[in-house]
């Protein structure tokens, strides 16, 4: 009977960790969500520079006319010279501003509200990885609304494992106006 219970035990055990599993796991290189943040997996590399560009200048806050979409760019620049991908996610804290597919190569939709790599990216000559994509101010929003975009972006080493990289966040707080 004890043997039975114990059996029993590690076969309900090992069904549980199977159905807990995200499956993300199987493959973050090819699309990474907010949650938990990279740097609970990705460890020992240097923390890259990140920031929000808006015509090619660097931002933290935006006012968007509502009805409107503009272009947005994630840029990673790497910190490490063995550090040369990269990869990101960005969310949108409000439904009132939607993030969508733009200029930019190699991103994918996770929902209206995020947005990340479809596989790592070897950064450019100066150890920059730009990631362009689209917001958009939904037409019905109420003037002023707030939402805040979370960019993470990754520095790899592109060895296809966690280590030698590392994540920042940064945020852009854009506010909806009424043109
Ligand atoms: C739950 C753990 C986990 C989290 C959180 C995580 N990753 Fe990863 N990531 C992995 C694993 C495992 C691999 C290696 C397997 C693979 O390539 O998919 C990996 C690989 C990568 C690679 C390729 C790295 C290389 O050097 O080849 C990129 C790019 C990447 N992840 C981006 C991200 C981004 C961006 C985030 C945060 C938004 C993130 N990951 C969060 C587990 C994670």
């Amino acid at each position: 009977m004890i043997g039975h219970a114990r059996l029993l035990g590690m076969v309900t055990l090992v069904v549980g960790m199977a159905a807990s599993w995200p499956p993300e796991v199987r493959g973050y290189s090819s699309g990474a969500p907010d949650n938990p943040n990279c740097n609970t997996c990705h460890v020992g590399g240097t923390a890259p520079s990140v920031s929000f560009l808006s015509n090619n200048a660097a931002v933290t806050s935006l006012a968007v006319p509502r009805g409107s979409t503009v272009p947005l760019t994630l840029r990673v620049k790497s910190n490490s010279s063995v550090q040369e991908s990269a990869g990101f996610n960005v969310t949108s804290s409000n439904s009132a501003v939607t993030l969508g597919l733009g200029a930019g190569t190699g991103e994918k939709i996770i929902s209206p509200g995020e947005l990340t790599q479809t596989s790592r990216r070897a950064n450019n000559a100066n150890g920059i990885a730009d990631f362009t994509f689209n917001i958009t101010a939904m037409a019905a929003t109420t003037c002023g609304t707030v939402s805040t975009l979370r960019g993470q972006g990754l520095s790899a080493s592109g060895n296809g494992g966690v280590s030698g990289a590392r994540s920042t966040l940064t945020t852009l707080v854009i506010t909806v106006t009424c043109p």
